[in-house]
């Protein structure tokens, strides 16, 4: 009780600022998400993501190694897929050559030791632009979920170390998990999306690989009947509890500043890591309120990262992993 507790005491000076402070910031705490094209020597900024890049492969190979050097060690791998190679089933996402599966290999030859994870969903391959198959106006289920699984077998072939489906489809990790199984695929990881939500805050990043849902007749316009409805909270627990119960070795909270309640409740309900991811949105809402003289942009960068740890992430994806890294190292 005051003033025999003065709590203005442990916040005198940075010193004793960082001897009592609850949560630290590491190099370990970062997946890095990364976006590759093809092509020869492109370093492509992405418009609504100032200074993030898409990548080919061969200077995929340099970022990935400067990242390895500034400690950060696990990436997560997206491919923007030329139009041509796009349909409704996504069948390129299987070519054992595309553009993923020689991005696994390039990451992998680059800097063996570096933890690997790949996006599983259609929409980069997908004509409609949507995470599944679409029929009679629907996205379907079960045909979506068994794709999946053979292109999580593709990317575990071609040596990623953890898939990560974001797609939302029910049932998914377990028929992931199952086909990995049969396939002797015993040791690669699944990190479920579990509790996603239908935000308008991945605009960016459809922007960066070019994957909206298309406006066209009889394709839905929204991703709302796999996504979650961003009105409900309790759902993301039963969400989370069923991809674990199914297999998920990681799951996912997204986006994140704006599901920190979300984040702290799964944080308290399951017992296996949970990662946050830091979408584009909110990316490029610092970027741009930065740009603009508005907001101090390395502070914010901290202030937003901290939060997440804080809420209970044990896993951070962000756009801003490597920006962090500098700042603190
Ligand atoms: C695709 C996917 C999306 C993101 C990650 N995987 C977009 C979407 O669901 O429409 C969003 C990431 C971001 O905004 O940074 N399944």
């Amino acid at each position: 009780m005051y003033p025999l507790r003065r709590n203005r005491r442990l916040r005198t000076n940075e010193a004793i600022r960082s001897l009592v402070r609850e949560t630290i910031i590491s190099p370990n705490d970062f997946l890095v998400p990364l976006f590759v094209v093809e092509g020869k020597g492109v370093k492509d900024e992405i418009p609504s993501m100032p200074n993030y890049f898409r990548y080919s492969l061969d200077l995929l190979e340099k970022e990935v190694k400067e990242l390895w050097s500034l400690g950060l060690k696990s990436v997560l791998l997206f491919v923007k897929v030329p139009d041509n190679l796009k349909d409704n089933k996504g069948k390129e996402a299987l070519n054992p050559n595309g553009l993923m599966q020689r991005a696994i290999k390039t990451v992998k030859n680059a800097c063996p030791d570096m933890l690997v994870m790949t996006d599983v969903a259609l929409d980069p391959y997908s004509a409609y632009g949507h995470d599944g198959i679409v029929e009679n106006g629907m996205i379907v289920n079960d045909p979506t979920t068994n794709f999946l699984a053979e292109m999580s077998i593709s990317h575990a072939k071609a040596g990623a170390d953890f898939v990560a489906p974001s797609d939302m489809m029910d049932g998914r990790i377990l028929t992931i998990r199952e086909a990995l199984e049969d396939e002797g695929f015993i040791n690669t990881g699944i990190m479920s999306y579990s509790a996603k939500y239908a935000s308008a805050f991945y605009g960016p990043f459809r922007d960066a690989l070019d994957s909206a849902p298309v406006d066209m007749v009889d394709i839905p316009k929204d991703k709302k009947t796999y996504q979650m409805d961003y009105a409900n909270r309790i759902e993301a627990i039963r969400e989370t509890n069923m991809d674990i119960d199914e297999g998920a070795d990681i799951v996912m909270v997204k986006p994140g500043l704006s599901y920190l309640d979300i984040l702290r409740d799964i944080k308290n309900e399951v017992n296996v890591p949970v990662a946050v991811y830091q979408v584009s949105g909110e990316y490029a809402m610092i970027k741009a309120a930065a740009e603009k003289g508005w907001l101090n942009h390395d502070q914010v960068m901290m202030e937003t990262t901290m939060a997440f740890k804080r809420a209970g992430a044990d896993i951070i994806a962000s756009y801003f992993s490597k920006d962090v890294v500098k700042l603190i190292s």
